[in-house]
């Protein structure tokens, strides 16, 4: 466990980003507009894609440092409370008063899709300022995952502080939003789906294909391009060499936070292993066992699990 202490002499993963509190409700199908639904469950669970994806890293066997923003409610106690009981650094997250933490309401239907709305609350308040006020936790980690459910602003100049600092950042540019190329140049590593690889281009993936809107992402100066495919996992490419990782077969319960499980076990399968393909796999892994359970962070594994799934599938990385 890093904490405040030695936080300046470990290397860590720097996870930036949004905390939210889920409010989960199944559903046979989703309701039309107008119409009243009976539900089949209710379930409450920590969230925000920025904690998902600082908890899968912390999980998968990274050391994790948290910063982020949340409000001085239960909800944004009960969080950092359980943050710090599973290893993660949160010494350096806000606590804002007059603020509500993010909340989120997902709806998920019986095929494992889910909706989402999102109120980001404190989320907003994770300003430039307060970065560059502690840039030091950029300047002392090992890399920086980021998403965008924070100030755009704030990604940018995180994104800023990374290059002058030398530091490695993995962005999952999501939710989909468009991003200009002077960030695009600055990753290591851009992961996108499918929406938020057309919302970046302008281009529709069903008119380019694949291939294309990965050109059209290293044409935007992006080094490292993933695209994940939901379903029919993902695909990496620099332009020269390209990989592509079917997902698993499973038993899907709920997608929600697919995607941060593969960024947060991607951070660690990078540090961890050799190749890229490599740490695919781990992230892939890892995606798949989160979709067999409900819940963004109550799916999200252990690396022990990971490995025991990959050796399973009689994968060996
Ligand atoms: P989300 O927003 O739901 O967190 P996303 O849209 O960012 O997810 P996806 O492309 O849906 O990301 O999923 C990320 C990865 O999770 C995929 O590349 C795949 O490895 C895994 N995954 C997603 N859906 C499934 C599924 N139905 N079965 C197995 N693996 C899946
Ligand atoms: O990616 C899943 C997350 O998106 C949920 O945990 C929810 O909080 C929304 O931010």
């Amino acid at each position: 466990m890093i904490n405040k202490k030695n936080r300046m002499s470990q290397k860590y993963i720097g996870v930036i980003g949004s905390s939210n509190c889920d409010y989960i409700m199944t559903m046979d199908h989703f309701p039309q507009g107008g119409e009243t639904l009976e539900g089949l469950s209710f379930h409450q669970a920590m969230g925000g894609k920025g904690a998902n994806q600082a908890l899968a890293a912390q999980r998968s066997g990274g050391s994790v440092c948290f910063l982020t923003s949340l409000g001085d409610d239960s909800n944004g106690r009960n969080a950092l409370d359980y943050y710090k009981n599973e290893g993660i650094d949160v010494s350096l997250s806000l606590l804002t008063e007059n603020e509500t933490t993010g909340t989120a309401v997902i709806w998920v239907d019986k095929r494992g899709e889910n909706s989402i709305v999102l109120i980001p609350g404190a989320n907003r308040l994770l300003e430039p300022g307060y970065i560059i006020t502690h840039q030091n936790m950029i300047q002392n980690a090992e890399m920086i995952l980021l998403q965008m459910e924070i100030p755009y602003e704030t990604v940018k100049t995180i994104c800023g502080l990374a290059s002058r600092y030398g530091k490695k950042v993995i962005l999952n540019a999501a939710p989909a939003c468009p991003i200009e190329e002077e960030i695009l140049r600055s990753l290591y590593i851009l992961v996108v789906n499918e929406t938020e690889a057309e919302t970046i281009t302008g281009e529709k993936m069903d008119v380019t294909g694949v291939d294309g809107i990965i050109r059209a992402l290293l044409g935007l100066g992006v080094k490292n391009v993933i695209l994940t495919l939901g379903g029919k996992g993902c695909i990496y490419s620099n332009g020269i060499e390209s990989v592509r990782i079917p997902a698993f077969c499973v038993d899907v319960k709920d997608t929600t936070g697919a995607g941060d499980t593969f960024c947060g076990a991607l951070a660690v399968g990078i540090r961890k292993y050799q190749t890229m393909e490599q740490a695919l796999w781990f992230a892939t892994a890892a995606a798949a066992l989160s979709v067999t359970k409900l819940g963004a962070q109550p799916s999200i594994p252990l690396e022990r699990e990971i490995l025991d799934f990959l050796n399973s599938r009689n994968i060996n990385i």
